[in-house]
């Protein structure tokens, strides 16, 4: 089994990325960790060079896209028939996801166009904003929205809607207990709800 994140700020190694490892990190060592046998990755499209689906429609003809970028490296990292979940992290923009963050997911469109290659994956949003309440429900349920559009099955922190993070915390994003812990909440269930469902 196999569990990938998606950092989709523009910057590296900054607030949402650091929220997503730590959720990644309970995926992997909370509960029965050891016999779970979950494999976690985490790409950061913070490098990487892509824009949105141009509607070309060539995925209707195969899983493919007609853009030569660098979303191509992508493809068959989510095609991957391990893969049992997505934990998508984004920064909040005017109250909703990056542009980053909803370029990627239109470019996803082609799995959805094939067979609907996401159903029944598990689905995980974080959201980190500038203000402790700065949009990030909002950007979570927005998430979800395309995740249910995938017909993936959405994966809350067992209180919430997943992970929300305050980047501008006086004392710096890593002081932020709270966030920390729905990030880290985020990937316990994650993890409970990929053993349940896949054993
Ligand atoms: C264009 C832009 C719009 C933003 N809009 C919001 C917003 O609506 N609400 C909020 O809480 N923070 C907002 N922020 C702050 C970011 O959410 C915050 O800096 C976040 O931590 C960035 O994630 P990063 O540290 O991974 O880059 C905005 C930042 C930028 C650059």
């Amino acid at each position: 089994m196999k569990i990938i994140g998606v950092a989709a700020s523009p910057r590296e190694n900054k607030s949402t990325r650091f929220l997503l490892e730590q959720c990644l990190d309970a995926v992997k060592s909370t509960g029965e960790a050891s016999e779970r046998h979950i494999e976690v990755e985490l790409i950061d499209l913070a490098p990487l060079k892509f824009q949105g689906c141009i509607a070309c429609d060539a995925c209707k003809k195969g899983v493919l896209c007609s853009q030569q970028d660098d979303f191509q490296s992508l493809i068959p990292k989510f095609a991957d028939p391990e893969l049992v979940g997505i934990i998508m992290a984004t920064p909040v923009y005017m109250g909703c996801m990056t542009s980053r963050a909803k370029a990627f997911i239109d470019r996803t469109v082609l799995y959805r166009r094939n067979g609907f290659m996401l159903k029944n994956k598990l689905g995980g949003v974080i959201a980190v904003g500038g203000s402790r309440n700065g949009g990030q429900e909002l950007t979570v349920q927005a998430v979800h929205a395309a995740m249910m559009i995938h017909d993936m099955i959405i994966v809350g922190d067992g209180d919430h809607f997943g992970g929300a993070g305050w980047a501008n915390h006086p004392d710096g994003y890593e002081a932020d207990t709270t966030g920390i812990a729905s990030a880290r909440n985020l990937g316990v269930r994650m993890g409970e709800v990929a053993t349940t469902l896949r054993g």
